[in-house]
């Protein structure tokens, strides 16, 4: 019904080989049905992508950002079928699948323009009748693989910087979420982009082609976003091409409110940045630490919105909260409340318990402590677990003492602890007073075990480009 919707030539993509199926992959490609021959379709792609990229780096920064540009219009003009989609296919309510589709067009449109100024240097040199000068140049063939939690606009964000600089990309998007994947495939079609220049291939078996995305010696870069755990194996597969890589990683971020905050202000930064996406975001509130002084106004406080927040069916208007991903995600995060519940957490409030595979209503945990697997592990699910802290400086140790530097939140009105508590934390974003960080003219990613590279922002592009440096004696 969706095809019809988008008027998608499903067919098209539905070149059936067990494990995959690519956009405009031969047939014949793909006929072992014994999957024996199910990364030749993998190696098509590549072969595409590598064959565009040599007219595609030819165009101008100005071609490229018009055949841009039609691509964000036509994904804006289709944004009701393409939230509808995402909707069916990751859960989350119709108004949070509208914005996610604004939110990927939106990098769409920053790495368009951003195309435009990507400029070189001239450095003077320490020998006479020498120029330096320094050029930057497209890295090839981009690899993406992408998660199911952002279908949309996670693989907007890693397309957008590649194809602005002149790359092309194979483009792997969760098995979870294939569909709206590939509309944005169609959709790039029917903007003019030329063929290989963008190629979505979608198949269940991620660890192959995973492999055969790191060790291949025409993929010159890697962008990654999931899991810590699949991070790491993709580097160390990576190793045997030294290929360039972004890791965008899992994070466990804490949500501070000082004594001095707004409280008001607070709670609904709270909620925002623990239940979008039903908890299931990279930077939701993983742990909240609350002053003691403050501790009971903000708990039940907090509690009255958690109260307030509808589960259920995504199409459904006032729903703020849509299923998890699968059942093995809702019993995951419930292991982890039971193992804290024996580890002496309290549970404070439990939205009535659902028997339905993947819906599951908000839990408050309080008397958590940093030791705990709740605090140290991602939740990724609608479960806030709470605790006490006496001092600003036990408030930075238990918000730095984890393996991820991914997001942080804190809130105060204090200028000078502002300024302090932001240089101090440990992560690569923090929201100061601000519950939702994400935004395209922003750098988005982390340090330590939440990986390396950025996303959006003016920087954004330097992920994708070689940086070469041209010496004239003259
Ligand atoms: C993520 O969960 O990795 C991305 C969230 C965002 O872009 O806001």
């Amino acid at each position: 019904m969706l095809f019809l919707l988008l008027k998608l030539p499903l067919q098209q993509y539905l070149i059936y080989c067990r494990h995959c199926h690519v956009a405009d992959a031969s047939p014949s490609l793909c006929n072992d049905d014994n999957g024996g021959n199910k990364l030749s379709i993998v190696e098509a792609a590549i072969s595409a992508a590598k064959t565009a990229q040599a007219s595609w780096q030819l165009l101008t920064a100005y071609q490229r950002y018009d055949l841009m540009m039609a691509w964000h219009d036509l994904i804006m003009s289709n944004k009701q079928d393409l939230a509808l989609l995402m909707t069916l296919e990751q859960g989350k309510p119709l108004a949070e699948s509208m914005g996610e589709i604004a939110y990927g067009a939106s990098y769409i449109k920053w790495f368009a323009e951003e195309a435009k100024r990507i400029y070189g240097d001239t450095i003077p040199s320490l020998n006479a009748n020498q120029s330096i000068k320094v050029i930057k140049q497209p890295v090839g063939v981009v690899a993406a693989i992408t998660p199911w939690n952002f279908p949309n606009a996670m693989l907007a964000r890693k397309i957008a910087p590649t194809i602005a600089a002149g790359n092309t990309i194979v483009a792997k998007p969760s098995e979870d979420t294939p569909l709206s994947a590939l509309a944005l495939g169609e959709l790039a079609k029917r903007a003019g982009i030329p063929a290989g220049v963008i190629n979505i291939i979608v198949g269940t078996d991620s660890k192959s082609i995973g492999e055969l995305f790191s060790r291949h010696k025409d993929i010159n870069k890697l962008t990654f976003t999931g899991s810590t755990r699949v991070g790491k194996l993709l580097m160390e597969q990576s190793a045997s091409t030294l290929k360039r890589l972004s890791m965008e990683l899992g994070g466990n971020a804490p949500f501070i409110v000082f004594e001095d905050a707004d409280i008001a202000a607070a709670v609904d930064g709270a909620i925002q940045a623990k239940f979008r996406n039903s908890g299931q975001t990279c930077v939701c509130a993983n742990r909240f630490l609350i002053h003691d002084s403050i501790y009971d106004s903000f708990v039940s406080r907090f509690v009255e919105k958690v109260k307030q927040l509808k589960v259920g069916n995504g199409l459904e208007e006032g729903v703020h909260l849509g299923p998890l991903i699968h059942p093995q995600a809702k019993t995951k995060v419930l292991e982890l409340v039971t193992k804290s519940i024996k580890q002496g957490a309290k549970v404070l409030y439990d939205g009535h318990s659902s028997k339905h595979h993947t819906i599951l209503h908000p839990i408050v945990l309080t008397d958590v402590t940093n030791d705990m697997d709740i605090a140290q592990l991602e939740i990724f699910g609608p479960v806030a677990a709470i605790q006490k802290f006496e001092t600003e400086q036990q408030a930075i140790a238990l918000a730095n003492d984890t393996q991820y530097g991914l997001a942080a939140y804190f809130y105060s009105q204090n200028l000078s602890r502002v300024e302090r508590v932001s240089t101090s934390l440990a992560f690569g974003m923090v929201g100061i007073n601000e519950g939702i960080i994400s935004n395209a003219a922003a750098p988005f990613g982390g340090i330590k075990e939440s990986g390396f590279g950025r996303e959006g922002s003016y920087l954004g592009l330097d992920d994708y480009l070689n940086i070469k440096y041209l010496c004239t004696r003259f």
